[in-house]
């Protein structure tokens, strides 16, 4: 099992991002509460073969092995040796025998054709670079008949990534983050050019009120991270100038949103699934 991969520059980048979140991502509710719902509607079985794409540190997978118990088998993979290590530590201390971490990309996966019952992909989809290739490679490795289940957050979701997007859109850089998949119309869309069938999405309304202060400090215009499905980072065009005035800008937009509760930071999330023609 390959402890290296070779990745490229954009790539190498959130998979750094990750491996430096990896010792405190399990922190907070919020990930694994969403997680555990992912795994709860696919309603998996004993002994069924699973596939976590983007696993982190191993969430989905670790739940699913333990419901598909050792007549079933569950391989997660990722980008991040951080995120792996946390995840190989979590499934060694639980003992579980049935579950493999792979450092792996996901869209240059090697799995034979039909390997899958079910694949998912947990709050992950829109780092692919292409997201409908990624689908079309996944629907080889399921049986006929096996499932896909992936998050995506709509478009209203994660303030500060809204109105720095809101801001930019002003100097002509256009962020994607969650547009690719914001409305339960593209994700229906993308599963089926994708190839599959039985499409189910269920939209749940999440987020919470938080303070303008904490609202200020989510600003994500200036480049110094990953751009989900854009590289180089669009931020990046920006004079130092223009940064300057955008961050203004992004404060005084936030201002706007305060309310006496605070602002609110909208999560809401299609939970999509679709199926695998027999
Ligand atoms: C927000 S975390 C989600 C982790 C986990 N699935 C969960 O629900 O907590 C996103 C994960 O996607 C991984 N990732 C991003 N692009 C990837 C790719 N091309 N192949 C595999 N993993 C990838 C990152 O390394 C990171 O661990």
């Amino acid at each position: 099992m390959s402890d290296q991969i070779d990745l490229d520059e954009y790539k190498q980048q959130v998979a750094d991002l990750y491996s430096s979140r990896s010792s405190h991502y399990d922190n907070g509710d919020w990930h694994p509460r969403i997680a555990h719902r992912l795994v709860e509607y696919a309603q998996l079985n004993q002994g069924q073969q699973i596939l976590d794409i983007a696993t982190g540190t191993g969430m989905v997978a670790i739940e699913a092995a333990q419901i598909v118990g050792n007549e079933g088998q569950v391989v997660g993979v990722d980008i991040s040796s951080g995120m792996i290590k946390q995840a190989r530590r979590k499934a060694k201390a639980l003992g579980l025998c049935n579950i493999e971490f792979q450092l792996a990309d996901a869209e240059v996966l090697n799995f034979p054709v039909s390997t899958f019952d079910y694949i998912f992909c947990s709050s992950a989809l829109i780092w692919m670079s292409d997201l409908l290739g990624a689908l079309r490679l996944w629907h080889r490795f399921l049986k006929p008949g096996g499932i896909i289940g992936f998050h995506a957050f709509a478009d209203t979701a994660f303030l500060g990534g809204v109105v720095t997007q809101k801001v930019l859109e002003k100097y002509d850089i256009s962020l994607l983050f969650s547009k690719p998949t914001g409305t339960i119309e593209k994700c229906h869309a993308l599963l089926q050019q994708a190839g599959f069938d039985e499409i189910d999405i269920k939209s749940e309304p999440d987020g919470r009120y938080i303070s303008l202060e904490k609202a200020k400090g989510m600003w994500s215009g200036d480049g110094s991270f990953p751009a989900p499905g854009q590289h180089p980072n669009p931020s990046l065009q920006l004079t130092s100038k223009q940064l300057a005035q955008a961050r203004v800008e992004f404060d005084a937009e936030l201002e706007k949103l305060q309310t006496k509760q605070g602002i609110w930071d909208d999560s809401t999330i299609f939970y999509s699934f679709g199926r695998k023609a027999t």
